[in-house]
């Protein structure tokens, strides 16, 4: 059997079911650039160091450019029989070229062939989410430069606790997607290193020059033992797992979106271009994008799942159980890529409504902190305070009224150091205003964190 790379000592073909169950092109055929980028580094260095003839290495070029055509113009015929992208690659080169292709493979094995394409695949696409991730964090930024004085109802166990901006809301996503973007950049460095060179798992007799290879790829380094180089994928798993972290960060935000859209709230409208219909309540205008955004999360937390357990009673070194780590890193990366991307254009889109947040904080006596902080510079201990305000709350809430509409007459009647000013921190403006801390509410504070934003985001 001519297709096959091994034909020599088989007696007879391989299954047809054997075939479809152990072939990887239907999804690794993704990888046919990264592929061809590391054979034309492979074959450089080849001739550089004599192994293969210069007129190997301009027969390969030659070749390359030419199944580079094909594959863009979608004239490439992938073959099931020939089980992957990288046979499919080189058995249409040696086609093409001949014995020169047939050299290509020469200190080189698959193992640290789909390696290095995986890695070289990966770190494109991470470069490709870093700018996704400034711009989601850049249009969180500019939605919260005008909601500095917005205020809202910060919630613990969900439930109304102090006023906060709107603006100091949105950036602690900004946060979020931050430290997301850091986690990448780490994953970044571990993953640009060269397997190349390892061959099957030993290293190789040839006389490679593996940092050449390394340079030529714009990887950081090489791999330093070649047995580790071909069966790790740790690389894909922190990926999966920083991927995991960040689509959590996403599902959050898209639940506070939902719930926030929701009548209930009507904190915010979503523009309609990201909202559907229903086709029997005629009223309806669901968020659907924020849900999908929050419901794919599962999906990727769930890959991290799959992939972590396909590593975990592998021995060393390369098993084909290394394959099956491709289609659910491929399908984080799109998952990810998408939803950031339409997740950074829904956040341009959110109309705001101030009146209902600040209705939502003059319900449920978001400034009794305020108050009872007024009495401890009044000279009382905080936990007398605490007890006080929990008493006049009592009564504010029998006689529904916030503690701002109560008489001065009645607060001093809970404590006589109760005096005139008490009003300005019973405010909503007050209470921000208050917090004045390094990481606080106070608008004065938040403007300075929009600016230190947008001065590392380059905004
Ligand atoms: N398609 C394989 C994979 O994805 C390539 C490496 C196969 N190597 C081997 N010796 N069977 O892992």
């Amino acid at each position: 059997n001519k297709s096959q790379a091994w034909s020599a000592l088989f007696s007879e073909p391989m299954s047809e079911l054997v075939k479809r169950y152990t072939a990887s092109v239907d999804f690794d055929q993704r990888l046919w650039r990264a592929d061809i980028q590391g054979s034309l580094a492979h074959a450089e260095m080849l001739a550089a160091q004599g192994i293969i003839a210069a007129a190997d290495l301009d027969a390969i070029r030659r070749g390359m450019a030419q199944i580079v055509e094909e594959i863009e113009g979608g004239r490439f015929e992938w073959k099931l029989e020939l089980e992957d992208v990288h046979l499919n690659v080189e058995a249409r080169l040696t086609q093409l070229v001949g014995d020169a292709g047939k050299r290509l493979h020469t200190g080189r094995s698959r193992n640290d062939q789909v390696a290095t394409d995986v890695r070289l695949w990966l770190r494109d696409e991470i470069d490709g989410l870093a700018t996704l991730f400034v711009e989601l964090q850049r249009a969180l930024v500019e939605l919260a430069a005008g909601h500095t004085e917005t205020v809202m109802p910060g919630f613990t166990h969900m439930q109304v606790a102090q006023p906060v901006s709107f603006a100091h809301h949105l950036l602690a996503y900004v946060e979020m997607f931050a430290r997301d973007a850091e986690r990448l950049a780490d994953v970044r460095k571990r993953t640009n290193r060269l397997p190349l060179g390892a061959a099957a798992l030993a290293g190789t007799s040839y006389p490679l020059d593996r940092e050449r290879v390394a340079r030529t790829l714009g990887f950081d380094g090489v791999c330093q033992n070649s047995l580790d180089a071909v069966s790790d994928r740790d690389f894909a798993l922190e990926f999966c797992a920083f991927a995991s972290i960040a689509m959590v960060h996403v599902s959050r935000l898209s639940e506070e979106l939902v719930l926030w859209m929701s009548q209930n709230f009507g904190f915010i409208d979503l523009a309609d271009r990201y909202c559907t219909g229903s086709s029997i309540m005629p009223q309806k205008r669901n968020p659907d994008v924020a849900e999908l955004a929050r419901g794919k999360s599962g999906r990727v937390v769930g890959h991290l799942m799959g992939l972590i357990t396909l590593m975990k009673g592998q021995p060393l070194t390369y098993n084909k159980d290394n394959q099956e780590d491709k289609e659910p890193l491929f399908d984080t990366v799109d998952t990810l890529r998408d939803t950031l991307r339409i997740l950074a254009e829904m956040v341009g889109g959110i109309r705001v409504k101030p009146e209902a947040l600040e209705r939502a904080a003059r319900r449920g006596y978001a400034t009794a902190t305020d108050l009872a902080d007024y009495l401890v510079k009044k000279g009382l201990p905080f936990r007398d305070a605490h007890e006080v305000v929990a008493h006049a709350v009592k009564v504010a809430l029998g006689r529904g009224v916030d503690l701002s509409e109560l008489t001065l007459a009645e607060l001093q009647g809970f404590n006589a150091a109760v005096g005139e000013d008490v009003f300005e921190v019973l405010t909503l403006a007050g209470s921000l205003n208050a917090r004045n801390v390094v990481g606080g509410t106070a608008p004065a504070q938040v403007r300075a964190q929009i600016e230190r934003h947008r001065a590392r985001l380059g905004a």
